[in-house]
């Protein structure tokens, strides 16, 4: 900050703008600017260059904090990239243990493990077989294919019969070599109403079990240990707070996990069409109307396969297609829209409205426009707050709604691509929407006074 003392101003310039609109003025600059760096005037800052295939590499280093300056990673020719295997390989002579593997999407699970050549599983849920049709025939099934199936009931939140569940294990004599949690219940409600109790009974099957596991299985040489999460985890859902806390915590733990050097692997799921709670409730259509198209059990698991055989990969997303329904799906999850998922989101813009220009001019007077204005920039701020339009406060300024930089930065984007009128990002940070609405429509229709 000396510069500051010697009464230096500071400028913020918005660089990006220069490469959408070419200009003559911005090729002298990076003719200027080529100048001073061919000459050696401009040196670059202290910065470590690593190939493409070393980016694990490199981002252990900037997480370690061992990097001095910035990291550049370059694409050149000749980056190796190893492909996984098509399919893992399980060891026949080992066990692999399924929590919540008698129902469901863990039921699958169970009978891909099979496929994967395993052959002795330990599959538990509270039930167990007894109260559990499905369970039994599930046992049955695989019995018949040779596969030795240790099926009982244990409650995974439990600790003492989660002790006994490993003692078992322990006594049966063979390697535990893989571990798939897969144990869930739903209490879905507006986080309001939720007591204490019902928090807990979503979170403990999950969060508790998958501490439980954790803690019983970091001394034994474990080749996987998979945990299902959703998309809860990735985009949160109004009513399932408790759901979304576990799954997220579930991803906490694995990456403890892999701190530690322990194998560890979430998989984010959507909705699933042939097996579980989405098909077993009957909501298959409605999450497709929700822009969430199920996938099936097949194609989940692939993503698993590919998951157990990525070293370096601790979650990953499997987010159901969405194609055609994107709107839908914004309007049920307004945070995909965040910069962080907003480009899987197959849509030029959240919100965007390709006729605004052609409405704002058609418009008889700047009083006329005024509202089309303001109703678009309060949806497209609504959708960076993750809020609904109708909370956002148009007479205050947007940085006192909650708005940071980066917001602003967003909506000044919207407002540049739908208006093309550039107001600098710090303008728009201190300015209500109201007052952005004047400067645009002064840009567009100067007539205007206001
Ligand atoms: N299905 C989907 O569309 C979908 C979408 C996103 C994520 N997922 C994830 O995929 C996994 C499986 O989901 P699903 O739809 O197959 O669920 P599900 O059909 O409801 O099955 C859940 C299983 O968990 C068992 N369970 C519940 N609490 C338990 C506990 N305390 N201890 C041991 N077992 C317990 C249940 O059996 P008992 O009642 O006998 O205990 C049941 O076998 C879950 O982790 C879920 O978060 C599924």
């Amino acid at each position: 900050m000396s510069p500051l003392d010697r009464d230096a101003t500071v400028h913020a310039i918005d660089v990006v703008g220069w490469f959408e609109q070419p200009s003559l003025t911005m090729d002298r600059c990076l003719q200027d600017l080529q100048k001073v760096i061919d000459s050696g005037e401009c040196r670059p800052v202290p910065h470590m260059v690593y190939s493409a295939d070393q980016i694990y590499a490199a981002m252990d280093g900037v997480l370690a904090g061992q990097e001095a300056g910035k990291t550049v990673i370059v694409l050149d020719d000749g980056v190796s990239l190893d492909r996984a295997p098509e399919q893992p390989v399980l060891d026949p002579t080992a066990t692999y243990l399924v929590v919540g593997g008698l129902d469901g999407f863990g039921a699958e699970t169970a009978r891909h493990l099979v496929r994967r050549g395993a052959r002795h599983l330990t599959l538990v849920s509270r039930r167990g077989t007894a109260r559990n049709q499905d369970a039994a025939a599930l046992v049955s099934s695989l019995s018949d294919q040779g596969v030795q199936v240790d099926a009982r009931a244990v409650d995974i939140s439990d600790p003492k019969t989660v002790d006994q569940l490993f003692r078992d294990l322990d006594a049966g004599g063979r390697r535990l070599a893989g571990v798939v949690h897969a144990a869930m219940v739903l209490d879905d409600d507006e986080v309001t109403d939720l007591s204490v109790e019902r928090y807990l009974t979503v979170l403990n099957p999950k969060l508790t079990g998958a501490l439980l596991l954790d803690s019983h299985t970091r001394e034994r040489n474990l080749d996987f240990f998979a945990m299902y999460s959703s998309f809860a985890a990735l985009l949160g859902n109004r009513r399932q707070a408790s759901y979304s806390a576990a799954s997220l915590t579930l991803e906490n733990i694995a990456r403890q996990r892999r701190h530690d050097g322990l194998p560890a692997t979430v998989l984010q799921l959507g909705a699933i069409s042939d097996a579980g709670y989405v098909l077993r409730t009957g909501i298959t259509s409605v999450m497709s109307d929700y822009g969430i198209l199920p996938m099936t059990s097949s194609q989940a698991l692939d993503r698993l396969d590919m998951l157990l055989h990525h070293p370096d990969t601790t979650v990953t997303a499997v987010v159901a297609e969405s194609r055609g329904h994107e709107q839908a799906l914004m309007a049920f999850l307004p945070a995909v829209t965040a910069p962080r998922t907003a480009t899987l989101v197959h849509t030029s813009d959240a919100g965007a409205d390709d006729s605004l220009l052609p409405r704002l001019r058609a418009a008889a007077t700047a009083e006329e426009a005024r509202p089309i204005l303001l109703d678009a920039l309060t949806s497209w701020l609504a959708s960076g707050l993750h809020t609904t339009p109708d909370r956002v406060d148009v007479s205050r300024r947007i940085d006192q709604l909650g708005a940071d930089s980066l917001t602003a930065t967003e909506l000044m984007g919207h407002i540049r691509r739908h208006t093309g009128c550039a107001i600098p990002a710090p303008e728009v940070m201190t300015a209500s929407l109201t007052s952005i609405a004047a400067t645009v429509l002064h840009h567009l229709r100067p007539e205007s006074q206001s």
